[in-house]
């Protein structure tokens, strides 16, 4: 059979507390894992049931927890990160990056325990049919952009490449550090797909209502919902791709990247909490206002969060940087990447 591993991670720890800080040396991570791998084969441990959670991302480099197997997966994945920055400096997709790992993992119900019947950060959003959901309107050039990443890193799944190429657009836009793992596993045909319909609408008949469906569906939480909908940060609303937004404004119709589009902010490639001010000021026709933006503001619990971020960036990073791990991880199922 597989011998699997896992590595408990806390999205709370953000690096201080993690097991594998402060930094080992190889030889002392090795030790570290058989021990948890004992125990996790000896005795009714209580080992997570997912498989091998074994690399953890921090500041600028990468923990392997297990030197042998995972030490080439470790460098296909630093050097897709690279390429992924590459990619940002050439294109300035941030924003269709970070929609892209959204929508890859915002399918999840927490309700459904099989995999990958759940949903989430499994890489099915490659696939044509899921692709065609209304909601990913846009997103088959996401794809597209990072396509020759996953070529060059084959070892590298979809599943992984999507959230890995969010994470670092949040990053590389001067966003906060998120704290990343890494070895999910890609589903392996579109008849895994989950069905049409998981992600949230922009303009439901009671936002907040409907919000919480969606985001409790997934097992996140009214600050989540709040922290999370601050990467509108980032990006424009196009009409002819999700029916929102103004086909352009002066923000956006020189780009930089396909020229149009309607932002929620003016400097819609810079990761900072100008959303929230925005939104709560609505002074300027130009920015985006969607009606799940809005209610943000008008729900009494939502709106303490709001208020907050609005007010205090790196409340709103602390938070933004926790829950988008936590989003990442959706659904996952993990595996040593090789
Ligand atoms: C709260 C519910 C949400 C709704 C209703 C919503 C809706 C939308 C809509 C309508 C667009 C425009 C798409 C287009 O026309 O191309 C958009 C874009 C975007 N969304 Fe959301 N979104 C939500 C949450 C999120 C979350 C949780 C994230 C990430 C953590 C996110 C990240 C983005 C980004 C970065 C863009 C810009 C994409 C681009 O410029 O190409 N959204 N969203």
């Amino acid at each position: 059979g597989i011998i699997s591993l896992v590595v408990h991670f806390s999205p709370n720890t953000r690096t201080k507390e993690s097991p594998l800080n402060p930094p080992l040396p190889a030889a002392e991570a090795d030790m570290a894992v058989h021990h948890l791998l004992r125990r996790g084969i000896s005795g009714g441990s209580p080992l997570h049931p997912l498989r091998g959670l074994l690399l953890v991302s921090q500041e600028l480099g990468w923990r392997q927890a297990s030197s042998a197997a995972a030490g080439d997966a470790v460098a296909e994945l630093r050097g897709a990160r690279e390429d992924v920055k590459q990619l940002l400096k050439e294109k300035s997709c941030h924003p269709i990056l970070v929609r892209l790992g959204w929508h890859d993992a915002g399918t999840y119900d927490k309700n459904i325990s099989e995999w990958p019947q759940c949903g989430g950060a499994n890489g099915s959003l490659r696939f044509e049919i899921e692709l065609k959901h209304a909601a990913n309107a846009g997103l088959v050039n996401a794809l597209k952009l990072i396509q020759a990443i996953k070529d060059k890193y084959a070892g590298v799944t979809y599943a992984d490449l999507f959230q890995l190429a969010s994470a670092t657009a949040v990053e590389e836009a001067g966003g906060p550090k998120i704290p990343m793992i890494y070895g999910r596993v890609d589903v392996s045909a579109p008849d895994q797909c989950p069905p049409e319909g998981r992600l949230p609408a922009a303009g439901p008949p009671s936002p907040a209502e409907h919000l919480r469906e969606v985001f409790y569906r997934m097992g996140l939480n009214d600050k989540e919902i709040v922290a999370l909908s601050g990467a509108h940060t980032l990006g424009r609303s196009r009409p002819e791709r999700s029916g929102w937004g103004k086909p352009e404004t002066k923000y956006t119709k020189n780009g930089p990247g396909a020229p149009g589009g309607q932002s929620w902010t003016s400097q819609w490639l810079k990761f900072d909490n100008s959303y929230f001010k925005d939104v709560k000021e609505r002074r300027d026709e130009d920015l985006l206002v969607l009606p799940t933006d809005a209610v943000l503001f008008e729900d009494s619990s939502f709106k303490i969060y709001a208020e907050k971020y609005a007010e205090d960036q790196d409340t709103f990073f602390e938070d933004y940087a926790e829950a988008h791990a936590k989003l990442s991880n959706l659904g996952s199922k993990f595996d040593p990447p090789k």
